[in-house]
């Protein structure tokens, strides 16, 4: 039976093109996982966009001399461009600056308000004396009350871990500029975490098929729920529609709390582009509609303690009771895929380390594929994990180049110059079964294993069928038999067909390269789709118009089984599915990244 699968994908803040680290948290396991849902015959829908509202996004457009709309705007772009490149197949990509995702936000939030769930508060606020805006906890620096550490921010410190208040901070300064902080009375709304503790934990008690790791962080989130500020002192984000608010220049809803609700707005989006505005029910309202959230590790709090809250305030499911809200009783997310850093040399990935590789810049010189498969084998799936080119070269070269694209290059040659066609397989002998009967079976481990976002062993035994059949065509030594046609054509025939299985197998990890083989093998039209970047007009302003990633999933061809490849196909001298990498790389690096020595 054919089920409905929302992937809902971390949305990147839009401000500075992607770097390798970002793609292997969010980006090519999502992808991964949606690319074999749609093959295994479930209908998907994937979304995210750019966020793009709050300080980080603030803070960049005045590093570069630019309002905060044309830096979200240059971004959106240039991100829209790198997820494209790799191949991520988004239903819908789109960006948090959207007419519809402004009503969806505060949709929600009124109905969270008609709840109960809501409580304005007046609290301290810390602003810049100079300009006049506000300075959020994290811009700013002082002396640890608890510890003397003289690098605390205003809300942790990093020395001793304690949570700060900015006020606590001995000799405050602006990270931004310098400056002494002045300290103000602010009003601010807040959302009432308490009266989520008994739903949310029971809710988490029922969750054990979660990663354990995601599940005791979150578990140890409900240990010490307190009310969360939903606002800021900002002019940049979605305003908020209540009385006394709303025309207020200085108070927008928070970024975290506008993005998370993209994951809804997005596919209510989707569904108003492709003509049938509720389609988006499927995924948000049947209770039998399944949703995966993927992210980096420091997302956690906001899908497994915020999210939830703000779909059980929502729903009307929190100790206050209340309504379902205008979108009806939405579903909780059922599982939240969190990835650990790819780091360098130890350290996070960072633009500000100068330790950066970006998305672009890899796949200009090595296409997408490649990455794809190095973060699926090699990435940070369970623990955090350093990034070496190395380590790039050794997979590209050993197991795509040597181990597949040769696997496929010689079986291919060897049928086209002895057959010039899918030979038949006259003489099967018992060595050929077994090698078919392992790559058909390898369908459902490796499918058992994506289904549970295993994507380093799902991999892995992909890989297995495709040394077991370079070991069938080193012992079978089709090329020695030249006087035994039948048989050579019953070994040819065997290869190709466990190359097609293979391919099939590796199509969610290498959707480009599976392409290629498929017309290698004589298939013709659309084995795996890609995502495309159309420019479309804001569905409630036609002025505004901005990129989107969409794409025609439906019509590819690529299902999860084995399929019986036709005898008599045509086939024709392959060139090579991967170029080798020269070694020297793995110690240099490429001139664009170079290894500091
Ligand atoms: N922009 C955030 C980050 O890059 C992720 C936002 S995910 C969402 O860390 F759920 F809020 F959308
Ligand atoms: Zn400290």
């Amino acid at each position: 039976m054919s089920a409905s699968v929302l992937t809902a994908v971390a949305w990147p803040y839009a401000n500075g093109p992607r770097h390798i680290g970002h793609v292997s948290g969010f980006g090519v396991p999502s992808d991964v996982f949606s690319r074999y849902q749609r093959m295994a015959g479930n209908q998907v829908l994937m979304v995210s966009g750019t966020d793009e509202h709050g300080t980080p996004i603030s803070v960049q457009a005045e590093k570069e001399g630019m309002t905060t709309r044309q830096l979200a705007d240059k971004y959106n772009r240039v991100i829209a461009e790198d997820l494209q490149g790799l191949g991520l197949s988004y239903d819908l990509f789109t960006r948090t600056t959207t007419g519809n995702h402004y009503a969806v936000v505060q949709q929600l939030f009124l109905a969270l308000h008609r709840n109960g769930y809501v409580l304005p508060k007046t609290t301290t606020g810390a602003i810049s004396p100079s300009t006049g805006r506000t300075l959020p906890d994290r811009y700013i620096e002082g002396t640890c009350p608890i510890c003397g550490y003289d690098g605390a921010r205003g809300d942790q410190c990093d020395n001793c871990g304690n949570q700060l208040d900015p006020a606590d901070l001995i000799n405050p300064v602006s990270r931004i500029n310098g400056e002494k902080p002045q300290f103000v009375e602010t009003e601010h709304l807040f959302l009432d975490l308490p009266a989520f503790t008994e739903s949310l934990g029971e809710w988490l008690s029922t969750r054990t098929d979660w990663r354990p790791n995601v599940l005791k962080f979150a578990q140890n989130l409900v240990e010490d729920m307190r009310p969360r500020a939903i606002s800021r002192d900002l002019d940049w984000g979605v305003p908020i529609p209540l009385d006394g608010w709303r025309d207020q220049p200085m108070k927008r809803f928070y970024v975290w709390f506008d993005a998370v609700i993209g994951y809804l707005s997005a596919s209510v989006e989707w569904a108003r582009r492709t003509g049938d505005a509720d389609a988006w029910k499927q995924y948000w309202t049947d209770p039998s509609a399944k949703g995966y959230y993927f992210m980096g590790k420091d997302n956690i709090t906001f899908h497994a303690q915020i999210w939830p809250t703000l779909l059980m305030g929502h729903n009307g499911q929190g100790d206050k009771g209340g309504e379902p809200g205008p979108f009806g009783t939405l579903n909780l997310p059922d599982e939240i895929v969190s990835s650990e850093f790819l780091t360098m040399s130890g350290s996070k990935f960072s633009t500000s380390r100068g330790t950066v590789i970006y998305v672009r810049d890899f796949l200009r010189e090595f296409g997408p594929d490649t990455l794809r498969y190095f973060i699926s084998v090699a990435g940070p799936e369970n623990q955090d994990t350093d990034f070496t080119w190395d380590e790039f070269v050794r997979r590209t070269n050993f197991e795509l180049a040597n181990e597949w694209g040769n696997l496929v290059n010689r079986s291919i040659s060897m049928a086209a110059k002895n057959n010039g066609a899918v030979p038949a397989p006259t003489a099967p002998k018992a060595a050929d079964e077994e090698l078919k009967a392992l790559s058909r079976n390898a369908f459902g481990t490796v499918g058992g294993h994506l289904e549970r976002s295993r994507f380093k062993a799902a991999a892995q035994e992909a890989m297995r069928v495709v040394s077991a059949a370079n070991k069938y065509l080193s012992d079978q030594e089709p090329w020695k038999l030249k006087d035994d046609p039948d048989r050579r054509d019953a070994v040819l025939h065997t290869a190709l067909q466990v190359v097609s299985d293979a391919n099939t197998l590796l199509t969610p990890f290498l959707p480009h390269s599976a392409q290629k083989v498929h017309e290698l093998l004589g298939g013709t039209g659309v084995w795996s789709a890609q995502p495309e970047i159309r420019e479309v007009a804001d569905l409630d302003d036609e002025s505004i118009e901005y990129p989107v990633l969409m794409g025609e999933y439906a019509a590819e061809q690529a299902a999860w089984r084995s399929t019986d490849i036709e005898v008599g196909r045509p086939l024709n001298k392959p060139s090579p599915l991967f170029a080798k990498l020269d070694p020297k790389l793995g110690e240099t690096g490429p001139e664009w990244a170079p290894i500091e020595s």
